[in-house]
């Protein structure tokens, strides 16, 4: 719902309330990070889907239930987070069945070995999972990708539209009725494929890939902040990412993927580390993009509606309300004992959440 609020000074301010949203994508770590982690995400956020990729990773419903655990002993009432579960070499159909059964792991997540963070458990040949897609289709368990291909010889630009070529595409013909979510999606590809797939298959959107494109990495040097997996890519991607988050399909929802990591692992000398946060201050920098793009009237079924209907779950009873109030991002957060450098540190964000905050 979008108000407007009559301003003694005869100014209009445009005030939104929301359903509450949910994050159907984060990483919210483990042990001294959670206090960090827990308390951002659960600030707006009715539900999160908490990905798997923990050293050693989330792979059964049991581990889920004890990771889920040292999540909700940070996190305030009335925060849920739902577990997804990591797909390995080794995943049972008897692990996808306690899934199903679970009511709290309602998805895997497919890392193809060595794409991303923590990925090295994943899986090494995705052909030889079918046998567990099939399991996954008859339990009514979603698949969540991460899609990218991970041959050396495939330029980091392209991996994810040759995932999609290569391999997408085999899984949705083989498993029509499989639930599929592609997630954090990069390309105009992707858009495509997704919109013109059945309401079977969706696809999360950062709201990094929104904001940026890969000049905003590279244009006057690396800029380690804005390095994610599947990377940025050149504008007409981000429009069409813009495109489809604004558009009101349903089959595209949020996924903030704000991903932490120390700032001594993203701005080492040899290496970055991949993964921006965002969870600081995720809604507000949506409603960003939203209203540039005149589309505040979309943000409630993009962040509140089409992922919680994707996942069958109801939608959230209570509110929030944002208004274009300006702050400002501090320079810094405190992450465990380390330091963390926020998306849009130091700088201005035009709106504020005034109603429905929770500590
Ligand atoms: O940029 C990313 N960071 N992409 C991923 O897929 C994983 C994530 C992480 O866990 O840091
Ligand atoms: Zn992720």
């Amino acid at each position: 719902m979008v108000q407007f609020d009559h301003l003694p000074s005869g100014l209009f301010m445009q005030s939104i309330t929301l359903k509450r949203p949910d994050d159907w994508h984060i990483h919210l770590r483990d042990d001294t990070y959670l206090e960090r982690t827990v308390k951002d995400a659960a600030r707006y956020f009715g539900r999160v889907l908490v990905m798997p990729n923990l050293i050693p990773p989330v792979t059964d419903v049991n581990l889920a239930r004890a990771y889920r655990d040292r999540i909700l002993a940070h996190a305030p009432d009335h925060f849920t987070p739902v577990m997804a579960l990591y797909l390995t070499d080794a995943t049972t159909t008897d692990t996808v069945v306690a899934a199903s059964q679970s009511g709290f792991t309602p998805a895997f997540k497919l890392y193809p070995a060595g794409a991303t963070t923590n990925s090295a458990f994943g899986v090494n040949a995705v052909e030889a999972m079918f046998p567990i897609f099939e399991a996954m289709q008859k339990q009514d368990v979603i698949l969540s990708i991460h899609g990218e291909v991970t041959d050396e010889g495939v330029d980091i630009f392209d991996r994810e539209a040759m995932f999609i070529d290569t391999m997408l595409t085999r899984i949705v013909t083989e498993f029509p009725d499989l639930r599929i979510i592609l997630e954090h999606i990069t390309t105009k590809e992707a858009v495509q494929f997704v919109s013109a797939a059945s309401a079977k298959v969706a696809a999360t959107i950062t709201v990094h890939h929104l904001m940026y494109n890969r000049n905003d990495m590279l244009v006057g040097g690396m800029k380690p902040i804005h390095y994610c997996l599947p990377i940025l890519k050149r504008d007409i991607h981000q429009q069409a990412l813009i495109e489809a988050a604004t558009s009101g399909d349903a089959s595209f929802f949020l996924g903030t993927d704000s991903a932490p990591h120390p700032r001594h692992a993203k701005e080492s000398a040899c290496g970055c580390a991949a993964g921006c946060y965002t969870a600081h201050a995720a809604i507000e920098l949506y409603a960003e993009v939203f209203q540039n793009e005149d589309a505040l009237d979309k943000l409630e079924g993009f962040a509140s509606e089409y992922g919680a209907d994707f996942y069958r779950y109801e939608r959230n009873p209570d509110t929030i309300t944002l208004e274009p109030l300006a702050w400002q991002v501090d320079e810094s957060l405190t992450f465990g004992s380390d330091e963390l450098i926020p998306t849009r540190g130091g700088e201005t964000v035009q709106w504020k959440v005034t109603a429905g905050e929770r500590s």
